[in-house]
């Protein structure tokens, strides 16, 4: 039994180029508009403000900076693996490339935590969005029916009730679920609009905010340290782990691969471009936010709609949430567009079963995949409080970003020669800069987030010795 198996990088480049299964329908820019789909979302609408109260103080915009430099050495790893194997699989086929099965099934495994437990987490705070969005215009959702089943829930009259189930999280995943089946370019289209009202709002709030900067905020811009990562460059680094799951997303990009029109160019635009977009746009919003308001002021749910508050802007409040939900959405269609690809990817390969492998004759979509990735992800965000997963997310995808860092090292010694469209440039500086940083971030992160990963890592793999080691397509092969 060999579970160091590898794919041959030249029979996935044959197999990317030749399999026509799914729809190649997505140009740079569609690319690029997927990545922002991902990237903002929670994180910039929410953590800036916990982040610049609890642990950075104005600082937070280092921190932004720290995971932003971070996340960059990782996209570069991204984009050479993405044009070098352009497969709908992302981070698990270039681990079978590199790293062999095994490691494969493991990345496979993890990146449920990344795409389908983030699509969780973002579907539960898009309810809490839509629910206080229709309260101001009038609209109440049944308590009831707006959290997990079994949250005690106070109302306005101080009595209590038993949530029974968030409704409002499943009809959100089912609308999605049913856009990514019924085709990627219409999901694409509907991500483009989507991004650009957030993208809007955003830049509505730089350009109305700026003119309301009271520099006295800024000083001390990194407060005296109080405690581990209470203020002080403790709590830049601590805040700079926190706010990275802001940055969550550009990797998403990679899994449509195989549906783009020319991925050996178009996807390090798509991952780079979305990536360096949106840092720009969280340093600036960090900046004006903490510059408007004092930092201990911040520690509320909607941070920049306080701050568009202090600039005069209070008409902007219904706006930002509105931009939110628009963020929220399309950060869960690209996340469950991710998710379904990978499963598809994995099955394809005999290590999910076969019969979620099917793509719909019409619409060219994975669609067994989409539709149980979505009913998976809707129970979960319907039934249960997942207080936390914000970080077994991040722990999931900085794991990712570990693996790929190295696999473009262990790449480029073991097949130096292959045609390489686009090569990570100071690879031998930046891959692994990408890999420590990753680590370093990991390393912030609680020892229960620690718990959580290893206890999933041991189901998965009681999962893949039962199942994907006697069906692997690549050990019949051999
Ligand atoms: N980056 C995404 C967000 O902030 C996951 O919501």
């Amino acid at each position: 039994m060999n579970l160091l198996r590898r794919k041959s990088v030249t029979d996935l480049q044959t197999e990317a180029l030749t399999d026509h299964s799914l729809r190649r329908a997505l140009g740079a820019l569609n690319l690029t508009m997927l990545g922002i789909g991902a990237i903002i979302g929670t994180g910039i609408f929410v953590l800036t403000g916990t982040v610049a109260a609890v642990n950075a103080g104005p600082a937070v915009v280092l921190s932004f900076v720290i995971a932003g430099v971070a996340s960059i050495f990782a996209a570069l790893c991204y984009s050479e693996f993405a044009s070098l194997v352009p497969m709908a699989g992302s981070a698990y086929t270039y681990g079978y490339a590199t790293l062999g099965e095994i490691f494969a099934w493991i990345i496979g495994w993890d990146l449920v935590l990344e795409y389908a437990l983030g699509a969780v987490t973002v579907a539960i705070g898009w309810s809490g969005y839509v629910v206080s969005f229709l309260k101001d215009i009038g609209i109440i959702v049944p308590p009831a029916l707006s959290a997990a089943r079994g949250t005690v829930v106070t109302l306005a009259d101080g009595s209590t009730i038993t949530a029974i189930f968030n409704l409002p999280a499943v009809i959100i995943i089912a609308i999605i679920t049913t856009l990514l089946v019924i085709g990627i370019k219409e999901s694409a289209n509907v991500n483009n609009v989507i991004v650009f009202v957030k993208v809007a709002v955003v830049l509505l709030f730089i350009i109305g905010a700026a003119h309301a900067i009271n520099p006295a905020n800024w000083h001390p811009f990194i407060p005296p340290q109080e405690g581990p990562g209470i203020y002080g460059w403790s709590g830049v680094m601590t805040g700079g782990a926190i706010v990275f799951f802001a940055y969550i997303g550009f990797d998403a990009v990679s899994t449509a691969a195989q549906e783009a029109k020319n991925p050996q160019k178009d996807m390090p635009i798509g991952i780079i471009g979305s990536l360096l977009i949106c840092t720009v746009l969280y340093i600036l919003v960090s900046g004006i936010a903490t510059g408007v308001v004092p930092y201990k002021e911040l520690n509320v749910p909607d941070p920049i709609a306080v701050a568009a508050d202090h600039a005069g802007m209070g008409w902007m409040s219904s706006l930002i949430k509105l931009g939110a939900i628009a963020g929220l959405s399309s950060v869960i269609l690209v996340m469950l567009l991710g998710q379904s690809r990978v499963f598809w990817s994995m099955s394809r390969d005999g290590l999910l079963p076969q019969f979620v492998n099917k793509i719909h004759p019409k619409f060219q979509t994975p669609y067994i995949t989409s539709i149980i990735t979505g009913i998976g992800v809707a129970f979960v965000s319907a039934l249960l409080t997942v207080r936390e997963a914000g970080s077994l997310v991040s722990i999931g995808t900085l794991l990712a970003f570990v693996i790929v860092s190295i696999g473009v090292l262990v790449l480029r010694i073991r097949e130096p020669g292959l045609p390489r469209a686009f090569k990570t440039p100071w690879v031998w500086f930046v891959a692994p800069a990408g890999a420590f940083s990753a680590l370093y971030l990991m390393a912030s992160l609680p020892w229960r987030t620690w718990e959580r990963l290893i206890i999933w890592f041991v189901v998965g793999i009681v999962i893949y010795a039962v199942y994907g080691v006697s069906h692997s397509k690549l050990a019949s092969k051999e």
